[in-house]
């Protein structure tokens, strides 16, 4: 079974390079499950419910979010109605929405978990308490399970997927915007990358306007965030196989496409 995950969609740009690049990538790695992150897919900050129907219409199955998945009001309006997205499972109980789904695909269950970090963020429940309940509860259903892991810190990210190695098929982290180039299948047999990377404005940081940022670095004063308007954009994501039966990692690839093409696709 093929898991194609897109990194968090930055805006427009983002959307614009999902919409062009998804049905692609999925006949090219034969797709059976597509995750896509939509935390920062309306203007950087959240999501839409409009937004949130576009991705899955260009061909996303789940979509997963992170630390920004409230800051579009409207959310709470709509994200106890969806079965297919999925925010940070620990926020406090009573938190709408919900941390885990699943996903029906290839006539298995997969079921999709969010968790956000602690290092350098705001604080909230332990993630790997939180990830044991979750796994516990998920393996009860299935033993195809994908984590989302959305934190800053590399150690933490690094932690949880070691912490979980055999425990979930795959721990991929998002978040920090960044592609990195550790992706591996850890011995126990779940697929890691410390982080995806995000699909937005290639002439950017981190999917922000960057001269925004460099002048908040040289300042040290409150700057407004813009995306920039921008046909140039990079797509990041990873293609995971597992076991049909087992639910275990065979293969990891990235997939990383731009402007400058040294691209992997
Ligand atoms: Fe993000
Ligand atoms: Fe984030």
């Amino acid at each position: 079974m093929n898991i194609l995950f897109i990194g968090d969609i930055v805006g427009k740009p983002g959307r614009k390079a999902l919409e062009q690049h998804l049905s692609v990538l999925k006949k090219k790695h034969q797709a059976d499950l597509t995750i896509v992150n939509g935390e920062n897919a309306a203007h950087g900050k959240g999501i839409t419910k409009k937004i949130y129907q576009q991705i899955l219409d260009w061909g996303a199955d789940v979509v997963t979010l992170g630390n920004h998945a409230w800051d579009k009001k409207e959310i709470f309006d709509f994200i106890d109605d969806t079965d297919r997205l999925v925010r940070p499972a620990n926020f406090p109980e009573g938190t709408p929405g919900s941390g885990i789904q699943y996903a029906k695909v290839a006539g298995k269950l997969v079921a999709v978990i969010n968790l956000q970090g602690r290092t350098f963020m705001n604080p909230i429940d332990d993630p790997f308490t939180v990830a044991d309940s979750l796994i516990e509860r998920a393996k009860k259903k299935t033993n195809h399970i994908f984590v989302d892991f959305h934190a800053e810190a590399t150690s933490e990210k690094q932690a949880m997927g070691w912490y979980l190695d055999g425990q979930a098929s795959a721990v991929v982290g998002t978040h920090t915007h960044i592609q990195t180039s550790d992706e591996r299948i850890l011995p126990n047999r779940t697929a890691y990358i410390t982080d995806v990377g995000m699909t937005g404005p290639y002439d950017s940081i981190l999917g922000v306007e960057k001269e925004a940022v460099i002048r908040k670095f040289k300042t040290g004063l409150p700057v407004r965030f813009d995306i920039p308007e921008t046909d140039k954009t990079v797509l990041s994501g990873v293609i995971i196989s597992l076991d049909k039966d087992k639910g275990t990692a065979k293969k990891i690839k990235r997939i990383l496409i731009n402007d400058d093409h040294l691209n992997f696709e």
